[in-house]
Order: C-alpha cells, then sequence, then structure tokens
C-alpha cells in the first residue's frame, strides 16, 4: 500500500490526511472546494510545525510529510489511491454517493473506509459492488494527537479487510478498537448522551456553564469541560448524532444549532472564539 486517497478536507479529513503523509504514504486530499483545502493545507502545516517543534517529528519527517501531500478538487486524481478513507460532511445520501462513485473509479481490491461518527457502515456498504470491502474508521479530533480509531465492521466486511484496516490504523501510530455497527457505535453511544446531559444542567440552570465545565474537569479528571468540548465537537455534530442515535436532544441545543452557534467553527457556541 503507497497512497492513501482521502475525501474531504475539513478537520477530520485534513487530521487523516496528515497522519497518513506523516506515516510516509503519499495522501491525495480530494475535496469539492479549493478555498477549503487551501485551508486543510495551511492548517496540516501548522501542526507538523507545531509537533516538530515540540521534538515529537524530526524536521526532516516534517518536510517528508508535506511533501506526501497532494490536495486536489478532480474526483479523478484518488484512481491510484490504494485505500480511501472517506471524511465528508455527516450526511448519509452524501456518502452514500461518494461511495457509489469511489467503488466506480478505484482498483477492485481496495479498501474503502469512512470516518462517520454515527452512519450504518452497512448501509453504505449497500451503496457499492464490493461491501465486503467497506469498513468504519472512526477517528477522534484532534486527529494528530488522539490515539484511538473505532473500527467498525459492517455485516458484510470480510475478515481480510478488518485485518488490512488493523494494520493500516497501527502504521497511522494509533490503536484501532474494534465495535459493531450499532448507532453511535462505542465512544458517541457513551460520549454524545453525557455532552447532551451537560447542557440540560445549563438548561436548567444548575451551574454556569464555567462552573459545568469545571466541575467535570478537576471531578473527573476530563482534559476539557464537557460544554467546551461540544463546542470542539460542533454542536450540529452533537445534535445529528443524538438524532440518529434516536436520543431526545436539549431544547438548548437545538436553539443554538437553529441560531447558527455551532462552536468553534463558527466563533461561538457556549463559548466566543477568535476565527
Ligand atoms: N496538531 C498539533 N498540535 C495540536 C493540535 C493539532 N491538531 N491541536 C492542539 N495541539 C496542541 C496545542 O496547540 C497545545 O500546544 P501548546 O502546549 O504548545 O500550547 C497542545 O496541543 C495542548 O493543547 P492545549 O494546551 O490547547 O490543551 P490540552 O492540554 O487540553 O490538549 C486536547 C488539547 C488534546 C484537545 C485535550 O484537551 C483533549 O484531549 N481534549 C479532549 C478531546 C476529545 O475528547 N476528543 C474526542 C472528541 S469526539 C470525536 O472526535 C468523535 C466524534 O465523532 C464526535
Amino acid at each position: 500500500m503507497k497512497t492513501i486517497g482521502v475525501i474531504g478536507s475539513g478537520i477530520m479529513g485534513s487530521g487523516i490526511a496528515q497522519v497518513c503523509a506523516t506515516a510516509g504514504f503519499k495522501v491525495w486530499l480530494y475535496d469539492v472546494a479549493q478555498e477549503q483545502l487551501k485551508k486543510a493545507h495551511a492548517s496540516v502545516q501548522s501542526s507538523l510545525e507545531k509537533l516538530a517543534s515540540k521534538g515529537k517529528l524530526t524536521t526532516a519527517q516534517r518536510d517528508q510529510a508535506i511533501r506526501n501531500l497532494n490536495i486536489t478538487t478532480q474526483f479523478s486524481d484518488l484512481k491510484e489511491s490504494d485505500f480511501c478513507i472517506e471524511a465528508a460532511t455527516e450526511k448519509k445520501e452524501l456518502k452514500k454517493k461518494i461511495f457509489k462513485n469511489l467503488d466506480s473509479l478505484v482498483k477492485a481490491e481496495v479498501i474503502l473506509a469512512s470516518n462517520t461518527s454515527s452512519i450504518p457502515i452497512t448501509e453504505i456498504a449497500a451503496a457499492t459492488k464490493r461491501p465486503d470491502k467497506i469498513i468504519g474508521m472512526h477517528f477522534m479530533n484532534p486527529v494528530p494527537l488522539m490515539e484511538c480509531v473505532e473500527i467498525i465492521r459492517a455485516k458484510t466486511t470480510s475478515d481480510a479487510t478488518h485485518k488490512t484496516t488493523l494494520e493500516l490504523t497501527k502504521k497511522l501510530g494509533k490503536t484501532p478498537v474494534t465495535v459493531k455497527d450499532a448507532p453511535g457505535f462505542v465512544i458517541n453511544r457513551i460520549l454524545a448522551p453525557m455532552l447532551n446531559e451537560a447542557v440540560n444542567c445549563l438548561e436548567e440552570g444548575l451551574a454556569t456553564k464555567e462552573d459545568i465545565d469545571l466541575a467535570m474537569k478537576i471531578g473527573c479528571n476530563f482534559p476539557m469541560g464537557p460544554l467546551s468540548l461540544a463546542d470542539f465537537v460542533g454542536l450540529d455534530t452533537c445534535l445529528y448524532i443524538l438524532e440518529v442515535m434516536g436520543r431526545k436532544p436539549s431544547e438548548l441545543l437545538k436553539k443554538m444549532v437553529a441560531e447558527g452557534k455551532l462552536g468553534r467553527k463558527t466563533g461561538e457556541g457556549f463559548y466566543k472564539y477568535g476565527i
């Protein structure tokens, strides 16, 4: 395996492209939007710079990773991929369309993985003629720093596909955890209701947002409080995951999403951010 295609250059796609390029793979990072690709390239560069400045990468590794990364708006550039990881917007119909198109483009033996955080992998697999080669690879944000990747087997995923994906995950310096294809998988099944409860606590006036976050940071040793984490993940993403899981989202969460307060990415969620 030499070349990895990454589809979607948002926060997750750019992070995935970065770890693949750092692990020595040639990467094609595809997006429909040139502007988004430029932003992704700049954010990968700055992340690599930071890691090199902390001695986590040598300057040679940093430079090689940048050389390994190619950005493109031409879907056909993904043709030479030996493995593809899709990290497009979390919309079922869009993902199915991308998988259908990839299925017609890339070599028959290529595994197609989705970074979906909640959409059933079995449904995505059904959109292709290679359901045995479809698998979920759910990376965590920020991808360059987070160790875990949930590996989700569709009902149709073959043992060979699973094995190759586990090996690739380890080559990327990550630890795979295999889970069944059920709504929210494991991490979001637990995380999303917890974040929602934090929003309920705020809505009910149990404590200030700062105190809710502080309580969980120093009370449970969380690296960041749940409201900060919800802003980090994106409030629209939190809402979407809760809906896919059939959980009742907090009214405040729904209101904030309707108002376009989506967290860090829009500059305002529970907190304000300079963007
Ligand atoms: N690349 C390189 N360096 C990065 C980085 C990146 N992408 N992102 C952050 N850093 C750096 C920061 O710049 C900072 O560097 P300095 O120490 O030089 O300032 C360093 O990492 C530590 O960051 P911070 O000081 O800002 O804060 P921190 O110590 O709390 O660490 C964190 C940041 C790793 C994000 C930590 O807060 C954390 O682990 N938070 C929880 C993250 C989490 O739960 N992620 C999963 C979300 S759920 C998900 O992703 C799945 C889903 O489907 C919703």
